[in-house]
């Protein structure tokens, strides 16, 4: 028999994870859905042909299940299907800050957790996953674990012990990026340009950047250094960046990313 896995909460996260399952070619009759809304059920068995059963029934057959519910529902959740759980079955978190040893300590003991912190471009297959295995873990759960994740985009594995600084990089990333984003077509507004004509210039820009960074695999110092002539237009713009301490700013916002994840995971 073919592993079963299931998926556990299918807001939108639990679907962006579906469809990436589906689209990466797994079989429909492989997966499982548990989502406690009825008429969302109803739309996840029409569009995806998945067999929506109740948590119980999914923990019960499934190998891997992938816990995708709200931070706050996770206690909820796991006494629910708890009873059912047994040794060498993988729960995959992707809730924020809910650690593995909790989730261990409201399991059956020798029940794997992998936790990870996914990442909103997940939604277009470019996400970025990290996952940390949990103390019943071996290499066949985290690989399995990857596996699943990587239908959405690239993983890396981490100690738990680097999620908060993962949660302020990758996590949250994706806003400073569109918040970037947002002040350049701004910027591109107030010099002149059309808005759709800014939006055009900077969304372009940044792909191409982004795609420059991943294929050369060059330090983005060095690519800056590529397209700042001595004296010209982007020394000006840089200069002035520095003046704004526009890198102190960055990284004093991401330590505050990183202090309200501990804050959090420590409230839970
Ligand atoms: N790093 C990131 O950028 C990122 C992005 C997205 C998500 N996440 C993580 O992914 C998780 C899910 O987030 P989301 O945005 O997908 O949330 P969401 O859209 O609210 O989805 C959660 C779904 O789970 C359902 N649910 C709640 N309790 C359940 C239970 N006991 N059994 C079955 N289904 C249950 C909810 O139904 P109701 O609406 O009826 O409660 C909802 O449909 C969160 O824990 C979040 O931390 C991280």
């Amino acid at each position: 028999m073919t592993k079963q896995t299931a998926i556990l909460g299918a807001g939108v996260m639990g679907e962006t994870l579906l469809s990436g399952l589906v689209r990466a070619g797994r079989r429909v009759d492989d997966l499982l859905v548990g989502e406690k809304r009825e008429a969302r059920a109803r739309e996840l068995e029409e569009r995806y042909g998945v067999a929506v059963v109740t948590n119980v029934e999914a923990a019960e057959k499934a190998d891997t299940l992938a816990l995708v519910v709200k931070p706050q529902d996770m206690a909820d959740l796991l006494a629910e299907i708890s009873p059912v759980l047994r040794p060498g079955q993988l729960l995959v978190s992707l809730a924020a800050g809910i650690t593995t040893g909790f989730i261990e300590s409201q399991v059956p003991d020798g029940v794997a957790v992998v936790r990870v912190m996914p990442n909103t471009p997940a939604l277009v297959d470019e996400g970025m996953a990290a996952i940390a295995p949990g103390k019943h873990c071996d290499d066949a759960h985290l690989a399995e674990a990857e596996s699943l994740m990587g239908s959405t985009g690239r993983v890396l594995r981490i100690p738990e012990k680097q999620m908060d600084a993962v949660t302020a990089i990758s996590g949250s990333g994706p806003a400073y990026i569109f918040y970037v984003v947002e002040s350049m077509i701004e910027a591109g507004v107030h010099l002149g340009l059309p808005r759709a004509t800014a939006t055009e210039l900077v969304v372009q820009t940044l792909i191409g950047s982004g795609k420059m960074l991943r294929e050369t695999g060059t330090h983005p110092a060095i690519l800056r250094e590529q397209v700042t002539s001595p004296g010209g237009t982007t020394a000006a713009a840089l200069r002035s960046l520095e003046d704004h301490k526009v890198r102190a700013a960055f990284l004093s916002a991401m330590e505050a990313a990183r202090d309200r994840s501990r804050e959090l995971a420590e409230g839970s």
